[in-house]
């Protein structure tokens, strides 16, 4: 294979220009072309296609976002779009791509693939709700933003006896909230997995200020049955009865703009390499993923068609922290 390709899709993820990084030198030591598609699946289908070389990707392993920028392409759903996009490659000469992003991109990628390109997935998203990889590209990084934002709202939370819901991102997934709950010793973990009623968070509350607690961190999934600003409306109804203030705050997007953590790079670095040896060995229709230590490959049809689940022993290991009495009451 003498010329491939490599695109970044759907929401950008801290990790993205590493892998791109690694994805072009690796090529170059293969002697291969590489060139870059701008605007993920859109550039493809636009012909946005510029060459690369090791200078290209200079000075980006620190960055977040991705050099290549991204693109939530409507066009590229339809028919016509795929056409266009198979014309871009074909114009080029281009033999093998890769694609790094979400869900929505490797359906992409597997529908080039039925097409007859040469496609190899990475999984880029902050939601780590891919199936066939223990981490996405992205989301580490996202954790280690989210937990420091609430490092601080709580030393804040403390200072006035306050309650503060925090909502972080992950779409469906309750990852994000569940590790970063976890990581900050949150009082309460709301997440789409693990049902939950709004008297729950109340109780929760109530049970703090009761166990002398200066403040109380609820880490919310947006994804969760109930959001921060449907929690935090209904505790200040009955604010009068829970001994805390209650604030709300919503993370949003500052949560895929953090530098890659040194695992991200390192991660990144890996299924770089990675997509870039499958190309070369022929190989096509697979995803890049990391189980354990090892840098591993699942067929894409089987990443789309599965859902990731959520490891819930987590969730209850959680739990038993929050409120140690909950252990004693376990049979
Ligand atoms: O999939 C990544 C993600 O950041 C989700 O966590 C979030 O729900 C969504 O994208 C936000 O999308 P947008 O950037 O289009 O607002």
């Amino acid at each position: 294979m003498r010329r491939i390709a490599v695109l970044t899709s759907g929401g950008d993820s801290p990790g993205m220009n590493p892998f791109v990084r690694a994805v072009v030198r690796r090529a170059l030591g293969y002697n291969m072309e590489i060139f870059g598609i701008e605007h993920g699946y859109q550039g493809l289908c636009d012909g946005n296609v510029i060459e690369m070389n090791a200078r290209s990707v200079g000075g980006i392993i620190d960055r977040a976002g991705t050099i290549l920028e991204t693109a939530r392409s409507e066009e590229f759903m339809t028919r016509e779009g795929r056409r266009k996009a198979l014309r871009t490659l074909n114009e080029h000469g281009i033999e093998g791509l890769v694609v790094l992003g979400g869900d929505g991109s490797l359906r992409g990628a597997m529908s080039l693939h039925e097409a007859g390109v040469k496609v190899i997935g990475a999984p880029g998203t902050i939601d780590n709700d891919m199936y066939g990889t223990e981490m996405t590209i992205g989301v580490d990084t996202a954790l280690n933003v989210a937990l420091n934002a609430i490092d601080m709202i709580r030393a804040t939370a403390s200072s006035h006896q306050r309650a503060f819901l925090i909502e972080v991102m992950g779409r469906h997934c309750g990852y994000l909230a569940l590790m970063a709950g976890i990581a900050s010793g949150a009082e309460m973990i709301c997440i789409p997995e693990y049902p939950f009623e709004l008297e729950d968070v109340a109780r929760t509350l109530d049970e703090a200020y009761i166990r002398g607690k200066a403040h109380c961190i609820i880490v919310v999934a947006e994804g969760a049955p109930y959001n921060a600003h449907a929690i935090e409306q209904y505790l200040r109804e009955h604010e009068d009865e829970l001994g805390f203030e209650v604030r709300s705050t919503i993370l949003g997007h500052i949560q895929r703009g953090g530098k890659p953590t040194a695992f991200e790079r390192i991660l990144a670095t890996r299924m770089g390499c990675a997509a870039v040896d499958n190309l070369y060995q022929g190989n096509t229709g697979v995803m890049v993923g990391i189980q354990g230590h090892d840098i591993i490959t699942t067929p894409i049809p089987d990443v789309v068609s599965h859902k990731k689940e959520l490891d819930l022993s987590l969730y209850e290991l959680a739990r038993t922290l929050e409120n140690p009495s909950t252990l004693l009451q376990q049979p």
